[in-house]
């Protein structure tokens, strides 16, 4: 019996390698049994449901894959928040059916109450594919059925399995009790807001959680820090339009400014004065000089996030130059191969430099040469952490929140609690939305229908629109999405997620609003019909590029962290926490745990699996002109795994697969999100040469070390 099992599930196995075979050598799926380290798979517990027959004596057995739904993002999600999957099913030694000329197996899904039981569709033996499952948590049950049209379960059930969501339960009584015993305090511990020995107080907790008191007793180690507005700090000015004409050189300074939010005055940075910085207009082709001026308190540089400039320009600290210490200057010299949406930034301690707001976007034109003509909106999204007291501060030394990043409890675009649009009806909109937040995944919509169709993405444009109804961006990235608004009235901007109370073990919707839309009726006759248009070129760029595929070498690296001197009630949280990751934590809800991490005591890792080296152990070389075929997987077995903006900087990518399913939305990308546990397969074009950095674009992870070096090599 037990052997015969095991000979089954081979079976099974040898089918996919097959069917895998045949589509495309992209990397397995979570139930395919093939995978190893230069072919790894999502994961298996995560990704992977194991069905169990009702019989056990029956011989039926199998899987249901939870695979990414194909669209334009690697994170699949829906409007609302609730994350997708389509449903794999591998199904072998099924019963005989019961009579009846339609009769056949049919899988459901129903959450843990089994209500509603929704109908997935018709399943065989072999291999099936149905979907989409969007509950948090679900069982899945296979019935064989007098006829597989029916919309209601009437037969037996002969197999059933369970999500790896479902396993959450609130922790034990023994659990609590622990938790709930906090460490006797040191003084001055006793009340909430007052400071500890290094200046910490406490961190806000986000509405409807509640936090364990040995949580809320957890401080990081090392001495707050914030900057400081000496009499005649200018007030910060929104960002300014420049536009640059080949050869122009221009100013920039990074300096202390006064940000007022919500009626509340901070001392923070920008550039030139600004928040967002300067909005860079120049035309592709073109070259001009950036005279950059430090009148921070601190060492740093300027990064020019996505272009593919020489490399002597990149602003990576000791790398490719030496930090601008406060007071001195630098000069870049930035040149623009391609049109499209970038962005700059500092990138010493970028956990208060890009947080503090020094960032502004560069729009190379033309972006896309299909583009139809349309009305440009810029939209720079970030967070801030405010407490009782004001900024939430940095830790001195080293990163707080090195667990899952510092998110922010205050959302904001272009710096802006509520950002403010006004637009005539039917009138096509283009935004350019960039993520400059430090942790942050967004999953924008709008609160009314909409005719939304993603342009452009990272580099440029897709070579047609993708019609889409919200839009995931991951931090670094950027998405460029032409919207039109079908009635007057006011459309609210939002971000819906979905986010984890790990205390409670459930599931809950977090929505915000980040601004409004307000639309005038127009009086002229409107099309409501979408342009079509195609950029037949990139088109053929595109395939040409996908066709050199079986050329690339071959890489893989797993996203991993390592913890050491957590206090014991961290570990023991991260622990408890560890039964199930979702595939993006879109929420902070281990604030206490998180702050306290310090980058000292998180080591994030990029690991070469096939020498075991991490981060700036890794020593890849390539010649200039050759293709990296780079697989990037998402460790479980760690004691946090999460989703990762992998950045790599001047050369760009396409995404071939995610999870082993093949991407046709291509368009060309600097970052890409790596769900947690799972994998993303990236064809990269080597084609700049110098030393460049790859990294994980959560300030804190590359603050706990999450960067490796990639030297691009002249013949
Ligand atoms: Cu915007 Cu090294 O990154
Ligand atoms: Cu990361």
């Amino acid at each position: 019996m037990r052997t015969g099992h095991t000979a089954a599930l081979l079976g099974i196995g040898a089918l996919l390698v097959g069917a895998g075979a045949r589509a495309a050598p992209h990397a397995p799926g979570p139930c395919d049994p093939r995978a190893d380290s230069l072919h790894p798979a999502p994961s298996r517990d995560l990704y992977c449901i194991e069905l169990f027959p009702s019989d056990p004596d029956g011989g039926a057995h199998g899987t249901a894959a939870l695979e990414w739904v194909p669209g334009p993002f690697t994170a699949s999600v829906a409007a609302d928040g609730a994350q997708q999957f389509n449903l794999r099913f591998a199904l072998a030694g099924l019963p005989p059916l019961p009579p009846g000329r339609r009769a056949g197996y049919v899988a459901w899904a129903a959450p843990p109450t089994l209500m509603p039981l929704q109908r997935l569709g018709a399943v065989r033996e072999g291999s099936t594919l149905t979907g989409p499952v969007g509950f948090d948590r679900f069982m899945v049950l296979v019935s064989a059925e007098p006829d597989t049209l029916s919309q209601t379960r009437t037969g037996p059930i002969v197999l059933r399995g369970e999500s790896a969501s479902n396993r959450l339960r609130p922790p034990d009584l023994f659990q609590f009790a622990l938790g709930a015993t906090a460490p006797p305090m040191p003084e001055g511990h006793a009340h909430h807001a007052m400071r500890d020995s290094l200046g910490w107080s406490g961190v806000p907790m986000p509405p409807g959680l509640t936090m364990l008191a040995a949580e809320m007793a957890l401080r990081p180690g090392t001495p707050a820090w914030l900057p400081s507005a000496p009499p005649g700090t200018p007030d910060v000015r929104p960002m300014q339009l420049v536009s640059l004409q080949d050869g122009d050189t221009l100013d920039l300074t990074a300096e202390v400014v006064v940000r007022t939010i919500g009626g509340r005055s901070y001392p923070m940075f920008g550039f030139n004065g600004q928040h967002p910085g300067p909005l860079l207009r120049v035309g592709r082709g073109s070259e001009v000089t950036v005279r950059f001026t430090n009148r921070l308190p601190l060492p740093s540089t300027v990064h020019w996030h996505g272009l593919r400039l020489d490399a002597p320009f990149d602003g990576v600290p000791h790398l490719t130059q030496e930090p601008v210490e406060p007071g001195a200057t630098f000069l870049y010299r930035l040149r623009f191969p391609d049109g499209g949406i970038y962005w700059y930034h500092p990138h010493v301690r970028d956990d208060i430099q890009q947080d503090l707001g020094l960032y502004g976007n560069i729009l190379v034109q033309p972006a896309s040469a299909a583009w139809p003509k349309a009305r440009e909106a810029f939209l720079l999204l970030d967070d801030l952490l405010l407490g009782e007291e004001g900024l939430v501060p940095y830790g001195r030394d080293t990163a707080t929140h090195a667990a899952m990043g510092r998110m922010g409890n205050l959302l904001l675009v272009n710096g802006e609690p509520r950002w403010r649009l006004t637009a005539r009806q039917g009138e096509r909109i283009r935004l350019f939305l960039t993520n400059a937040a430090g942790a942050r995944t967004w999953n924008l919509s709008f609160s009314d229908t909409t005719r939304m169709e993603l342009a452009g993405g990272d580099i440029g444009g897709y070579a047609e629109p993708v019609p889409v109804d919200h839009i995931v961006l991951a931090p670094a990235e950027r998405q460029v999405v032409d919207v039109a608004f079908p009635r007057p009235g006011r459309y609210l901007l939002i971000n819906r997620v979905r986010a984890l109370d790990h205390v409670n073990g459930r599931f809950f919707s977090q929505v915000d609003t980040l601004g409004v839309v307000q639309v005038y009726p127009e009086t002229r006759l409107i099309s409501t019909h979408p342009i079509r248009w195609r950029d037949s070129a990139l088109a053929r760029e595109l395939a040409a590029f996908v066709a050199r595929a079986p050329e690339a070498e071959a890489r893989t690296l797993e996203l991993g962290v390592s913890f050491a001197g957590l206090p014991f009630v961290a570990e023991r949280l991260m622990r408890l926490d560890s039964i199930y990751f979702m595939p993006v934590e879109w929420a902070g809800t281990m604030p206490g745990m998180n702050w306290a991490t310090t980058a000292a005591q998180a080591r994030w890792r990029l690991r070469d699996l096939a020498t075991g080296r991490d981060n700036h152990d890794i020593h890849w070389r390539f010649r200039r002109g050759s293709l990296l075929r780079l697989t990037l997987v998402g460790a479980r077995d760690v004691l946090h795994a999460m989703q990762h903006p992998i950045h790599l900087h001047g050369q760009r990518f396409l995404v071939l697969a995610v999870g082993g399913i093949p991407n046709h939305h291509l368009v060309w990308k600097d970052t890409v999100l790596v769900p947690a546990g799972g994998t993303v397969e990236l064809l990269v074009d080597l084609a700049n040469p110098g030393p460049w950095m790859l990294h994980c674009h959560i300030a804190e992870h590359l603050g706990a070390g999450m960067m490796t070096t990639i030297f691009v090599e002249e013949e």
